[in-house]
């Protein structure tokens, strides 16, 4: 049985089960792999820009029997994906900047019924920016632990939601409306970071003012999350 690991497993528990999925920039292929083995899909669309990954992916579904369960599509984004063919679009393991292009290029493709699974691996901030930008709303969000680091899951769609606070965007507000359990470690560690980047600002000299101001905002969110966390 192909093991999902945590970052892959946070992912796959947001999959629709019983409805087809894709996997965009689905890599080496192990999500729909793993995803069809255990039955939890009864199809899915792996697409990648890359041909090397596409070969690796039908190679690994070979290796498992999916046969035809298993669509993989060159391209990129959501381009060769139809609109409504799936249920469950993911986009795991890219930049957040990545991902929020991807988005806008596709937002045709994407309906009232899809759900998007979201894994930035850096720029989550700008994703989710780029989400309420898009009028997709952010539905739920996660925050999985691993390889020593923390990774964000944010589930998006066109389904209707709260309002989304963006002055918490760069920790995630619906981690922090959930108190999520690693959100305190998410915060003191960006703390941490910002303060040493405005000492070294400081320290040089160096650098435009609005980057020290846009530090010492984050730098005054974290503090006060910090003294309800
Ligand atoms: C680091 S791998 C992530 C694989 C898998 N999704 C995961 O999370 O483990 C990124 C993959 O996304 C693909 N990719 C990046 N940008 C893409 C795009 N715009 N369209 C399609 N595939 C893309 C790359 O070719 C690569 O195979």
């Amino acid at each position: 049985m192909i093991r999902l690991d945590g970052r892959l497993g946070a992912v796959a528990a947001y999959v629709e089960e019983g409805m087809p999925m894709a996997d965009v920039g689905c890599g080496h292929g192990l999500l729909c792999a793993g995803l069809l083995q255990r039955g939890r899909v009864p199809r899915a669309v792996a697409v990648d820009r890359s041909d090397l990954s596409l070969e690796k992916t039908r190679r690994l579904a070979g290796r498992l029997g999916l046969g035809g369960r298993l669509d993989c599509r060159r391209g990129d984004g959501l381009g060769p994906l139809e609109a409504g063919e799936v249920h469950s679009v993911v986009i795991a393991g890219v930049s957040g900047m990545g991902i929020a292009r991807m988005l806008e290029d596709g937002i045709h493709k994407i309906d009232g019924g899809t759900r998007l699974v979201l894994q930035p691996m850096q720029g989550e901030d700008a994703l989710r920016k780029a989400l309420v930008r898009l009028r997709l709303n952010i539905l739920d969000e996660d925050l999985v632990a691993g390889k020593g680091r923390l990774f964000d899951v944010i589930v998006a769609g066109r389904q209707k939601a709260p309002e989304y606070d963006l002055a918490y965007a760069r920790v995630g507000f619906l981690l922090w409306l959930k108190r999520h359990p690693l959100l305190r470690a998410r915060v003191e560690h960006r703390l941490a970071v910002a303060r040493k980047l405005i000492a070294n600002l400081q320290k040089s000299g160096k650098g435009p003012e609005e980057t020290l101001d846009d530090l010492r905002s984050a730098v005054r969110l974290y503090e006060e999350m910090l003294g309800w966390l």
